[in-house]
Parts: C-alpha cells; structure tokens; sequence
C-alpha cells in the first residue's frame, strides 16, 4: 500500500504539511511518500502556453506520483476562502493531460486543512470535499484542525484530546476499509 501524501501550500513552514506528516505517522508498515509543492512548481497555467509549450514534465511527473499511489492524505491551506495558487496551478496542469482517467486520478482520498484561525480551514475543505470527486478523487474522510498554533505542538502532535481522537478515529476507519 503506497500513501502519497502531500499539502496544498507552497510555504516552507507550511502548518499544512505538519498535519499531513501527522496524520501519516500512524501507518507504520505501509509506504508513505511526502512531496512538496516547491518541487512541482510551473507557470502559472494558460490554455496560451499550453498550446505554445505542452505539458510541463512536472504536471506528468505529478499526475505519475498520483497514479502510482493507493491512497491519498491532502491538507490544503486556504487563501481567501480557496486553493492557494500553488496547489491550484498544479490541479489545473494535471486537469489538462490527455486521455487521463479521471483528472484526480480516481483516488482514495483523506481531505485535511488546518488555518491560524478557528475555522480551521473549512471553506477550502468544503470546496474539495464538494468537488473533488467530480474530478475523479474519492473523498473518503475529511478532518478540519482549527487554530492551529494552540492545537499542534513544537513536537507535531495534536494536543487537543477530542480533535486527536476524531483523526485517530478517521485514521482507524481507513486502515479497516483500505489495509486488507
Ligand atoms: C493570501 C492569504 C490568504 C489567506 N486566506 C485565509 C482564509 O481565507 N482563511 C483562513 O482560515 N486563513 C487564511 N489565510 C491564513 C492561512 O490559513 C495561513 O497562512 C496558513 O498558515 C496557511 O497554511 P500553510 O501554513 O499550510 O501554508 C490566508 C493567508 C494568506 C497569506
């Protein structure tokens, strides 16, 4: 069972990218890949420059990392109430590769998003969570981490008993539906 795991941020200290690698840390025995954003990074996609240039090697070599995974943990940042730029740009060059099954790659997917602020990112959850699927990803669980700073300690666990066990919970249900 490979897990690719991955935040939707660009940033260094992303809080995203902790609550994935978190949330990761309870498969012990499985494969568990984590990429960062910063290492896919294209222009900003235009239908212009993909008639002009192609598809970027990156948005195949993405779309390749997806394909080659039997689940996926995303926790995505939110920016004005959406996907950041970063994490977008990359959906849209995927979206555009030919003949893909599914632009999302039909995967199984755990849906994260952790903010500062006590709304703990649920505008972009609700958005991935409402529409991934029609582009091919199966959302299977979503958990929101709200205020993150008073949640998450400099040791990377939650430090809220309830919201450790409402991840620890949805974790659990996974490995039951997907560790056959
Ligand atoms: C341009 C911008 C827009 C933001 N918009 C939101 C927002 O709509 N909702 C929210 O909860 N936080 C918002 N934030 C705060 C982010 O949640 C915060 O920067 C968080 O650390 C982003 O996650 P990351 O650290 O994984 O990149 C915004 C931050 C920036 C820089």
């Amino acid at each position: 069972m490979k897990i690719l795991a991955f935040a939707g941020s660009n940033s260094s200290a992303s809080i995203n990218k902790k609550l994935v690698t978190h949330a990761t840390t309870f498969f012990k025995d499985q494969s568990i890949e984590i990429l960062d954003l910063n290492d896919y990074e294209m222009p900003l996609f235009s239908v212009d420059k993909l008639a002009k240039n192609g598809l970027p090697q990156l948005a195949l070599d993405f779309a390749k990392k997806i394909d080659e995974s039997h689940l996926l943990f995303i926790s995505l940042a939110e920016n004005n109430g959406a996907y950041t730029t970063a994490f977008k740009n990359i959906f849209d060059w995927i979206s555009v590769i030919p003949e893909r099954k599914a632009f999302w790659g039909d995967k199984p997917t755990f849906v994260m998003a952790t903010s500062p602020g006590p709304r703990g990112g649920a505008s972009v959850l609700n958005l991935a969570k409402t529409t991934l699927p029609y582009y091919g990803a199966k959302v299977i669980e979503t958990f929101s981490l709200p205020s993150f700073y008073e949640n998450f300690n400099a040791e990377n666990r939650i430090v809220n008993a309830e919201f450790e066990a409402e991840l620890i919970a949805k974790i659990e249900k996974i490995k039951v539906d997907f560790l056959k």
